[in-house]
């Protein structure tokens, strides 16, 4: 039961472009042959295994229903913290839930939806912010892509409270993608 912020981050810490685009991950192509090599296949899907709900923001959502013909979050619940009312999908087992205020307020909720899975805090890195602000975030697991964008959306977007984080894990993939997984200090 934790609460894990799980993204895919450029070389110098970027989670998209500043236009919001993502060719610089979705059209990444390399590979690792070393001999720490884990394949990358089947790592999402055992992550989103451990997934019992789910939050972003309103630009990460809006991102996501304009890039796909079916809501990928089926039968998990989603808030997105938005100020505004934003289209919402339609189907079987969607369940969005339009939010705004402090996540902080917002916590216990998402939490016990969760269950005995974890909270997968999607993105972006104001809303990761937030999380971490308020000592709400268990554990950064951030997978390097090995490309430098120069500029764009940050990992986070401002100081995190606190010391440094420990490092739990790396996983170098076939795809030449590395996988950092951090822990952090839960504040009050
Ligand atoms: N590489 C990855 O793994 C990854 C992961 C996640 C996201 N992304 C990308 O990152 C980009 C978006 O990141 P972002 O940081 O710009 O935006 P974002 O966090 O997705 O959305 C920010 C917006 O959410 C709303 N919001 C945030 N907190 C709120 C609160 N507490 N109450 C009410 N509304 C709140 C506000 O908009 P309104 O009030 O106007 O709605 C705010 O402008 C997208 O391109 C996305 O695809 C990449």
């Amino acid at each position: 039961m934790r609460t894990q912020y799980y993204c895919a981050m450029s070389l110098d810490g970027f989670i998209a472009e500043s236009d919001d685009t993502l060719q610089w991950l979705t059209g990444y192509a390399g590979s690792y042959d070393g001999a720490d090599t884990v394949p990358m296949k089947g790592t999402y899907d055992a992550f989103y295994d451990g997934v019992g709900a789910l939050v972003c923001g309103s630009a990460t959502y809006e991102f996501v229903i304009d890039e796909v013909t079916e809501w990928p979050y089926r039968w998990k619940p989603c808030w997105v913290l938005t100020s505004r009312d934003p289209p919402r999908p339609e189907g079987e087992g969607v369940d969005v839930r339009f939010v705004q205020g402090s996540v902080s307020d917002l916590y216990p909720e998402m939490r016990a939806a969760a269950g005995d899975l974890n909270l997968w805090v999607v993105g972006g890195g104001n809303v990761a912010s937030q999380f971490a602000d308020e000592g709400l975030l268990d554990e950064v697991i951030a997978t390097v892509v090995p490309v430098v964008l120069g500029a764009g959306k940050p990992l986070f977007d401002r100081r995190l409270p606190g010391g440094p984080m420990r490092l739990t894990g790396t996983r170098a993939f076939d795809s030449g993608m590395v996988e950092l997984r951090y822990e952090l200090d839960r504040i009050g």
